[in-house]
């Protein structure tokens, strides 16, 4: 399967033409490979008139589960496919953080789903629960994978989950999680999803400190279907490196 490597550039940067410019420097470099960013909601229209002509795909970082109406401060799923919206991250441990609770990610899994645009569902323990051994962590990821997948019955590759450990997430940590853990967990989730009927050959990807000097090694795991990247995706020297070792 061909690596998948998302950029998720979270409430950065601060300002328009940065964006801009970032967004440029990784056209300018990519011209192949299944590659996207996912800027600040501020700044997907600018971002996306540099996207639309390159093979780059744009994302969003969050969407809500109603088609339209009155709902203060949301974005509608027409709103973002609009502006070439390709896919969209859900559930991340920053948003559940906030209280966003797995009815609600859900919701939000199905409306993507249904409007034929990728959903990438983030999945990942706490370090409380990881040190209460593996199993614990499996038992948590997947509960987070059954609830979130209530009632979806996809068999193709709009659905993509991302393996994000919270601990492994750079702002809480050093580093990543080893591979071996990773390769562990993945293939659990991997097992999870064929089991319930829910694996149309679903990419798993992992996040969690991916920087230039790890990428390699995870992805070149075979079973790791590519990386979701925070921090390292704010500096297109260090993205494009990422991506160059896929
Ligand atoms: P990180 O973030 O690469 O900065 O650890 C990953 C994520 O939160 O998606």
């Amino acid at each position: 399967m061909e690596k998948i490597i998302l950029g998720n550039w979270k409430m950065n940067p601060q300002e328009k033409e940065e964006a801009v410019g970032l967004a440029k420097e990784i056209v300018e470099e990519v011209d192949k490979g299944i590659i996207g960013i996912a800027p600040p909601l501020v700044f997907l229209s600018d971002v996306s008139d540099v996207v639309s002509d390159s093979s780059v795909m744009l994302g969003a970082q969050d969407v809500f589960w109603e088609d339209k109406g009155s709902h203060t401060g949301e974005v509608s799923i027409d709103e973002l496919k609009s502006l070439g919206v390709e896919f969209v991250i859900i559930g991340h441990s920053e948003r559940r953080g906030l209280g966003e609770s797995d009815k609600e990610v859900n919701k939000k899994v199905k409306q993507v789903l249904e409007n034929d645009l990728k959903a990438v569902l983030c999945v990942g323990e706490p370090e409380n629960m990881r040190n209460k051994g593996v199993d614990v962590a499996k038992r948590f990821v997947s509960g987070e994978l059954e609830k979130g997948l209530e009632g979806v019955s996809m068999n193709d590759d709009s659905l993509i989950i991302a393996y994000e450990p919270i601990w492994a997430i750079s702002t809480q940590s050093e580093g990543p999680a080893s591979v071996d853990d990773v390769l562990e967990m993945i293939s659990f989730i991997k097992r999870y999803l064929k089991i319930n009927d829910l694996d149309g050959g679903t990419p798993v990807l992992y996040g969690g400190s991916i920087n230039r000097d790890n990428a390699g090694e995870f992805l070149r795991t075979k079973e790791i279907d590519g990386v979701l990247v925070g921090r390292a995706s704010l500096e297109a020297d260090e993205f494009l490196k990422i991506i160059k070792s896929a």
